[in-house]
């Protein structure tokens, strides 16, 4: 019987990777040692310097108290200065609206934008909030599907067969999550400009800007494209670069009036973001990013691997990603098979038998509006990478053979 919770609470959905998580947390539980592919984080801890300077901020008294609800202004001008070194793009400090993570600042985007009947263009694959944080305001996400044979990347005609007369806004990701793809500035351009004819606002989610692998540029979308800047606002953070993701530091910015609303809504919902995590990224954005290209080696190294490995199964087609930290293979003629006797409707199926024999976790692609792919994250340590791949390779290499050819 219903208790009577609201329609916005039924029709949110609970995370589609949470079956897989819960397994897995069961059967560490239970003792079985369990390779992750799972996490959407880096592995690495978040630098010394920046968590010696949380340390002497939670000491000042200053940072126990309310700050203003816009971020703190040191830091939304180290934000600005960022932004600039990173871009080329000048952006004033009241433009800026530090938030809880990158997370909420996609969330706030949404709800100044889109109203009921407004239409939001989500490219698919896409990062599993994206749909959720457009139907809390109200507002209907329209999936644009991509393909691997089109490295996940729409293009200004796919969108002209989505666009209709209600759509509002249309997101954009790159470096993009779960595939790594990354757009090139001209196709980045060449999108801006398709927004900027149609009024369509865009927001640009460029949390993984700084992880870009074989030479390929993100560049931001209101550098790409000057003519959409008027609507486009742009959401970053320092959870990926700077191993930062508990830390719950994100921001947003774009055009005033647009900021302005932000601001007031995240003052009605959270007052300022922990002052003490703001001192943190203050930190962090100021003392440039030392160590920063091990990691990104690291990361590239794992990519290598694991991508080879990925492409050495038969049945699993793994484009090259050339960004974020996941790589995004398709198992659709997987599917078409059957593994150690059994067969799989989808890839939530198939993931969790992965789970259940080999103690891999990995991602299914019905998460993330892409059905028959997997996503696998790379940031992990390279012993537990050797490990989850040889033990991913082993089982999906028992595959039965068709039943047509068993005699
Ligand atoms: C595409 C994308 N945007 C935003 C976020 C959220 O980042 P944050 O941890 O700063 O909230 C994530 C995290 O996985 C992401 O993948």
């Amino acid at each position: 019987m219903s208790i009577g919770l609201s329609e916005r609470a039924g029709a949110i959905a609970g995370s589609a990777t949470m079956a897989v998580s819960s397994r897995a947390a069961e059967l560490r539980a239970a003792g079985h040692r369990i390779v992750s592919f799972g996490a959407g984080e880096p592995d690495f801890p978040t630098p010394g310097h920046i968590v010696e300077a949380a340390q002497r901020a939670c000491g000042d008294p200053v940072n126990h108290r309310y700050t203003s609800a816009a971020g703190l202004p040191e830091l939304r001008r180290a934000v600005a200065e960022t932004i600039l070194a990173d871009t080329g793009l000048t952006v004033a400090d009241g433009d800026i609206l530090v938030t809880n993570g990158a997370k909420q600042a996609v969330y706030l985007a949404c709800m100044v934008l889109l109203d009921g009947g407004d239409e939001a263009l989500i490219p698919a694959p896409y990062w599993t909030t994206y749909p959720e944080a457009v139907r809390l305001a109200g507002a209907t996400p329209v999936t644009v599907h991509t393909g691997d044979r089109t490295d996940y990347k729409v293009t200004p005609e796919l969108l002209d067969a989505h666009v209709s007369p209600r759509t509002k806004v249309l997101f954009f990701g790159s470096p993009a999550n779960p595939t790594g793809t990354v757009y090139t500035p001209e196709e980045t351009r060449a999108i801006g400009v398709w927004a900027a004819r149609r009024g369509i606002w865009v927001i640009s989610d460029e949390i993984y800007q700084h992880l870009v692998y074989d030479g390929a540029v993100a560049r931001s979308m209101p550098a790409a494209a000057p003519e959409v800047a008027g609507r486009c606002l742009v959401i970053g953070g320092v959870s990926k670069t700077y191993g930062m993701t508990g830390w719950r530091v994100g921001w947003i910015y774009g055009p005033t009036a647009a900021i302005k609303a932000a601001v007031n809504f995240q003052s009605h919902m959270s007052s300022n973001v922990t002052n003490v995590a703001q001192v943190a990224a203050i930190c962090a954005l100021r003392n440039g990013r030392p160590g920063f290209d091990g990691v990104l080696a690291a990361y590239d190294r794992r990519r290598r691997l694991m991508v080879n490995v990925l492409q050495g199964i038969r049945g699993v087609d793994c484009p090259t990603p050339q960004g974020a930290f996941y790589c995004f293979p398709s198992v659709k003629r997987l599917l078409t098979k059957s593994i150690l006797g059994h067969s799989f409707a989808n890839t939530a199926e198939l993931a969790t038998f992965i789970l259940d024999e080999a103690s891999v976790a990995l991602l299914p692609g019905e998460a993330f509006g892409a059905p028959g792919c997997l996503r696998l994250s790379y940031a992990l340590d390279d012993q537990s990478l050797q490990t989850g791949l040889e033990r991913l390779q082993r089982l999906l290499s028992s595959q039965d053979l068709p039943r047509a050819h068993v005699h």
